[in-house]
């Protein structure tokens, strides 16, 4: 046997008793005579002492070991001398008299330090993301990534899904991102597309009579980089038969609660998981994904400032645009440099400007403070918009005018903000909520058509399929977005599963038929031979063992993740690749 023992296994009880253990130097300790290691593998640290008076010769080869040297240690488990022992160390009672030592392989000086939680420059991190690997955040990151997936599958078998893998080289299945293409060899001038999603596999397993499918499935998005979005990324793609929207998100709902229980500590907010509407979470949180676990909610003051002499707020409701604010709780003593920079804050979401004011005490109740506006606005008028906004002593009320989408875009963004400040986005805290009811289309202003919402397959509200005849726009789809925490971490819907419904969805959103039967016409000409009413969903497993592990981004919860710029910096990729390999797949660059 190689090794006895694991480095996080060893206790009182063992004491005695001859032992070989194997890792790495995690620290040494050179106290003139005795020298200490701290044995590092994957399970934990164990004090090894090397003592002359054992053998002068191990004791002198002690003397190379560095951090990160890899070994192989035999000797004697003992307990530690009174008051030595360590409580902050599962093994820390005990510590391994060495008889005998072998150094495996030796380590250079690594780049950074494995055994401290140093910050380290992440660009350095990837590039040597074998090492960082090796630091104890990474490995309860991935250690609880893999307690997370383990529970999915089980939970899934024991409901009677069965887990089905798709191909990765397949044709487009668009999500609303661009496609990786892969050319092709045998068939020159022809491409591949990277799944963006097993989407219409899942959905021809379903007509295949399966019934109830998940699988583990990586998916392939060309896409600009964010904190929670990378090129390829993991699913947990699920998809059932003969169910309506309320048994996918009961079973997701329970699956969620299960894998929160049975792998952190952490509190779920609210169970039942709330259900608001799409329309509510605009009005109330001015975004689809609302972090829920604070109030700060926005408040639409449009009516009582529709007539006021301030133009900035008449003229944009006068257009058909918003006047909405927040309470900011308590920053009523922001000065005036704090507000410039909240107001370049609301700038970068398209917002003009952004209207302040502070409250203090009257009389008769609270009054304005400062303001940037409310000299122009009535007496009546600034204590309807206080009121309004539940305005107390020290509270600094924040308001944007725009159009809907940019009032609610930049002071959605704004509340996050503030929250932050205020540091109510406790990340202790697990809140999720469900979206539903979202319209069914959304109009695109570039190119001046209809885009699904969601994606191509999912169906409108049965009541709601007239209106695509007459008020498109108006049409609410069969979908639902998970949030936990302010981030989408699932969606999905029940699925258009009659030909006629999807060709007509093809044609509202311009595709012609040809291009739907060029893309799209295995689909169509599956939902011919007897395809059952269904639907699914796909939470993110990236974004949800982040937010179990407290990360602020999906990198920390992969084990290989790209850069910023979607490049793996350890091994270089994306790279050139040859003239020969180009000719072969009939390719020239320009
Ligand atoms: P959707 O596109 O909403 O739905 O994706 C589902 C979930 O996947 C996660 N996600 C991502 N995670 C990391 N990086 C990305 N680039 C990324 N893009 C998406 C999110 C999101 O909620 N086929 C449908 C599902 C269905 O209808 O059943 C789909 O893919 O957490
Ligand atoms: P002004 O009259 O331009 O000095 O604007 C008065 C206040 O209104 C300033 O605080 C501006 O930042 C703010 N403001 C300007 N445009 C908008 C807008 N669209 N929404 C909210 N506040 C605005």
């Amino acid at each position: 046997m190689y090794r006895t023992h694991t480095c996080g296994e060893l206790r009182a009880e063992h004491e005695g008793q001859e032992t070989t253990l194997a890792g790495w130097v995690h620290r040494r300790r050179d106290h003139g005579g005795l020298i200490f290691i701290d044995l590092r593998d994957r399970w934990g640290l164990t004090q090894v002492v090397f003592d002359p008076a054992i053998s002068a010769e191990m004791h002198q080869e002690a003397h190379k070991l560095r951090n990160e040297y890899v070994v192989k240690v035999t000797g004697r488990v003992r307990r530690r001398p009174e008051g030595q022992e360590n409580p902050k160390l599962a093994t820390g009672d005990i510590e391994v008299e060495a008889h005998q030592l072998t150094i495996l392989n030796p380590a250079k000086t690594p780049p950074f330090d494995i055994n401290k939680e140093t910050p380290v420059d992440e660009a350095l991190r990837l590039r040597y993301r074998y090492l960082d690997l090796r630091r104890e955040r990474m490995q309860k990151n991935l250690l609880l990534r893999h307690n997370v997936v383990r529970h999915i599958r089980n939970f899934l078998s024991d409901e009677g899904f069965i887990e089905i893998e798709t191909p990765i080289l397949f044709k487009t299945t668009p999500e609303g991102a661009r496609d990786y293409l892969v050319p092709s060899r045998v068939h020159p001038g022809k491409f591949y597309a990277l799944p963006q999603s097993p989407q219409q596999l899942k959905q021809l397993i379903m007509v295949a009579g399966y019934d109830r499918y998940f699988q583990i499935a990586r998916c392939f998005r060309d896409e600009d980089q964010r904190g929670d979005r990378q090129p390829e990324f993991t699913q947990l793609d699920l998809e059932m038969s003969f169910v309506d929207r309320d048994d996918v998100m009961d079973l997701i709902e329970r699956l969620m609660i299960s894998v929160v229980e049975n792998t952190t500590d952490l509190p779920i907010l609210q169970k039942p998981f709330p259900r608001l509407s799409y329309q509510e979470v605009m009005d109330r949180y001015g975004r689809d994904n609302p972090d829920i676990r604070f109030g700060l909610e926005l408040k639409d003051v449009s009516n009582l400032v529709a007539n006021s002499e301030f133009k900035v707020f008449s003229g944009t409701v006068a257009a058909g645009g918003l006047v909405k604010g927040l309470n900011a709780k308590g920053l009523g003593g922001y000065s005036r440099k704090q507000l410039d920079e909240l107001t370049d804050f609301v700038k970068e979401f398209g917002a003009k400007g952004l209207a302040w004011m502070t409250v203090e005490a009257g009389e008769n109740g609270p009054v304005v403070g400062r303001s940037s506006f409310a000299r122009f606005l009535s007496p009546d008028e600034n204590a309807a918009i206080i009121r309004k906004l539940e305005g107390e002593p020290g509270d600094l009320l924040l308001f944007v005018a725009d159009k809907p989408e940019i009032a609610n875009e930049s002071l959605g963004r704004l509340r996050l903000e503030i929250g932050d400040r205020l540091g109510l986005r406790n990340e202790r805290v697990l809140a999720f909520c469900w979206v539903i009811d979202f319209p069914f289309l959304m109009w695109n202003e570039e190119e001046n058509r209809w885009d699904p919402s969601h994606h191509l397959f999912t169906a409108p509200m049965d009541e709601d399929i007239p209106l695509l005849d007459t008020d498109p726009g108006k049409a609410r789809g069969k979908q639902y977005d998970l949030v936990l925490n302010g981030y989408e971490i699932a969606g999905g819907s029940i699925r258009i599963h009659r030909r006629e419904l999807q060709e007509k969805i093809f044609g509202l959103i311009g595709l012609d038929m040809e291009e739907a039967r060029h893309r799209f016409g295995h689909m169509l000409e599956a939902f011919e031979y007897g395809t059952p009413p269904h639907g699914g969903i796909a939470p993110g497993i990236d974004r949800l063992v982040m937010l179990l592990a407290g990360e602020p981004n999906i990198r920390e919860v992969i084990a290989f993740p790209k850069s910023q710029s979607a490049m793996d910096l350890m091994a270089g990729a994306p790279t050139e690749v040859s003239e020969a390999q180009l000719k072969e797949l009939h390719i020239r660059l320009r």
